[in-house]
């Protein structure tokens, strides 16, 4: 059957029947909000590349949570700057840090909002690379176990789920077998399975100071050009563990996001990652673009792509234009 017996626009021809018959309907519920933790009391920082997302003290960190969870959105995937920086990153998995005690006092406030804990030592390495350094290169084998630790840490912290973000190799089934000989058997991996050395993280990397002080990200995070590679890290990460997979940038990256999607069954997350977020906030505010829709369609497409839910700094904003409550 074709013209003019067919004509596909009968059933767009009215807003009630566009609903009727969307294949992809965006839900609050379906978005995770990154947050950016620093030491201090009652601080809200702005952030310059990234209006609307500013770094909160641990007080409030709990008072921006409240609204999170007052929006309908189901959770926060926090990132810590710490009092201080060193070679190992300590901060990042000490009992004591900046990410450990945030969880605790989220968790007692809204022990119904799931943290998410990202699982990474740039923010807390005075030279920004993540992992260990040997010789100038990130030592893979002896980051593992500071990357153990840190979950470990964050699980007994009280956070839902723990998400390495760091690309080492092995670094899920070490996490995993940490978890287990502390007896947190119960907390799940999100892996950052297929992660990119991309240019879409400038913004954060303000956000965090993370920047690393020499070279760049490429000998760990996948090389943008490669897509069956990005086939291999998920796969590997499936063995070693991974409750949950995650891609990231999200727009740049749907076909991996389709493919990945298309082969497991695992849930599935997308990070609409700080440059994206940058790219669209600045272009709305020059007035280039329709802000408000370009939100809803990045995220919708998304969505179709394959994901399960997206990490993205619109979730507030996207959330409220979805008709939340707060
Ligand atoms: C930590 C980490 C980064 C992001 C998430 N976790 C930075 C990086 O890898 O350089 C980027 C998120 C964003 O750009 O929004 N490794």
């Amino acid at each position: 059957m074709t013209f003019p017996l067919v004509r596909m626009r009968r059933l767009r021809k009215t807003e009630a029947l566009r609903r009727l018959v969307a294949e992809t309907v965006l839900d609050p519920g379906d978005f995770i909000y990154p947050m950016f933790v620093c030491p201090g009391q009652d601080v809200c920082q702005p952030i310059g590349s990234m209006p609307g997302v500013n770094r909160y003290s641990i007080d409030a960190l709990v008072e921006e949570c409240r609204k999170v969870a007052d929006l309908g959105v189901p959770g926060v995937i926090l990132f810590g700057i710490p009092e201080k920086k060193d070679a190992l990153g300590t901060e990042g998995y000490s009992p004591n840090g900046i990410i450990a005690r945030a969880v605790r006092a989220v968790k007692k406030a809204l022990p119904g909002l799931i943290v998410i804990c990202d699982v990474c030592l740039c923010e807390y390495t005075s030279h920004g690379h993540c992992g260990v350094l040997d010789k100038g290169r990130v030592h893979n084998d002896a980051t593992l176990e500071l990357l153990a630790k840190a979950a470990v840490t964050y699980a007994k912290a009280g956070c839902d789920i723990v998400a390495p973000s760091d690309m080492m190799d092995g670094r899920v089934i070490e996490i995993r077998e940490g978890l287990d000989e502390a007896g947190l058997e119960e907390t799940p991996i999100l892996s950052y399975a297929a992660k990119y050395a991309s240019a879409f993280y400038g913004p954060f990397r303000e956000a965090a100071d993370s920047a690393p002080q020499e070279g760049d990200r490429k000998g760990y995070q996948m090389d943008p050009p490669n897509f069956r590679e990005a086939m291999r890290e998920v796969a590997l990460d499936v063995e070693e563990g991974a409750d949950m997979l995650m891609v990231k940038p999200a727009l740049p990256y749907l076909d991996v996001l389709a493919a990945v999607r298309a082969e497991y069954d695992h849930p599935l997350a997308a990070y609409q990652v700080s440059g994206e977020f940058a790219m669209i906030k600045a272009a709305g505010q020059m007035g280039w673009v329709d802000e408000e829709r370009v939100v809803l369609e990045s995220l919708t497409a998304i969505k179709r792509a394959g994901a399960d839910f997206i990490l993205t700094y619109f979730a507030l904003d996207a959330a409220r234009l979805l008709g939340g409550r707060a």
